[in-house]
């Protein structure tokens, strides 16, 4: 998979994606993660990327001509799958759309700033637009990570135990059941008996039913519908 980020803050991607799983998924070459910083494409003499809304209002809007000027050029390079815009006002970000972005070969991801876009950068080139929760971030670079986190750990080979992310929260609109280690018992709190009695049925048994009395008390809406 390759993720073509455009964005006026490359760096603050560099945390994220230098450390852990992140790091080893992008160092084995599974995913090809590469930084556009949309300034470089502008034509204006200070780099500037945005400017006064018309018709008033607070607020800057990011200029269309930098922006099409980079996805024009990187759409002249490969066919991509997906040109993704991070706003609040999007679809909401759950595991499903995680899965289905992982399957995708070329996905862009334009990170939103100030008051957001010039509208015409999302009629004529972006083709989904997501949301990572109902809440304002600065800017959509913190959302893009969340996203590309999210996605790239559901590509095969990126986490070590295979059954791992398939039995994640999420996957069977289930929240996941508690899990404990060692010691069997601190200060006095001890780990249920089930989990020490070696009985896999058992044990299959209570984690359904702590899985589902978890998602009953704390999301129910997860066992109402299917928003996967
Ligand atoms: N940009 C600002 N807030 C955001 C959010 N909640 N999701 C995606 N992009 C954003």
């Amino acid at each position: 998979m390759r993720i073509d980020v455009l964005t006026i803050f490359p760096r603050i991607f560099e945390g994220p994606l230098s450390e852990s799983i992140m790091k080893r998924a992008i160092d084995k070459g599974l995913v090809e993660i590469h930084f556009h910083d949309i300034r470089d494409y502008s034509e204006d003499k200070h780099k500037r990327v945005d400017d006064y809304p018309f018709g008033g209002g607070a607020g800057m809007v990011m200029r269309i001509e930098p922006i099409a000027r980079v996805i024009e050029k990187l759409k002249s390079e490969r066919v991509y799958d997906d040109i993704i815009y991070t706003t609040p006002d999007g679809e909401v970000f759950n595991q499903k759309l995680a899965n289905t972005l992982s399957l995708k070969g070329n996905v862009m991801i334009l990170c939103g700033h100030y008051k957001g876009v010039d509208q015409r950068v999302r009629d004529l080139y972006i083709t989904k637009e997501i949301s990572i929760g109902d809440f304002v971030l600065t800017g959509g670079e913190l959302a893009a990570a969340v996203i590309i986190d999210a996605v790239v750990r559901l590509i095969p080979g990126v986490i070590s135990d295979e059954t791992s992310a398939l039995t994640d929260s999420f996957q069977d609109n289930l929240l996941s059941p508690p899990v404990y280690t060692r010691p069997a018992e601190f200060k006095g709190h001890k780990v249920p008996d089930v989990l020490l009695s070696g009985h896999e049925k058992k044990i299959e048994e209570w984690r359904e039913k702590q899985a589902f009395e978890r998602t009953r008390k704390i999301r129910p809406d997860l066992l109402e519908d299917d928003k996967g």
